[in-house]
């Protein structure tokens, strides 16, 4: 049953992969990122991190409090690479 709940709706990570992930050895959030992209859609974890983090929580036996959030990544898009040569039309 727990393997077809969606934990992370942007990358499809079920609540099955992350309990493996902690069985795995993630004791973090950013562990549990690591092994299973959750986390790391389109909406940067606002969605399931604290899902994730409540399971790592729980999973570890830590209070949930004391399990930190995911790090936070600045937005990045290409570029081509003249805007590094400094052309404004690059
Ligand atoms: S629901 Fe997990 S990154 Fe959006």
């Amino acid at each position: 049953m727990s393997e077809e709940i969606l934990i992370c709706r942007c990358q499809e990570v079920t609540e099955q992969e992350i309990l493996d992930a902690i069985a795995d050895g993630a004791a973090t959030v950013d562990g549990v990122k690591r092994r299973t992209r959750a986390c790391m859609g389109l909406c940067q974890g606002k969605t399931c991190g604290r899902l994730v983090q409540q399971m790592v929580a729980r999973g570890t036996g830590k209070d949930p409090a004391d399990v930190p959030p995911q790090k936070s990544r600045m937005p990045v898009r290409p570029v081509k690479i003249g805007v590094f040569g400094g052309q404004d039309d690059a």
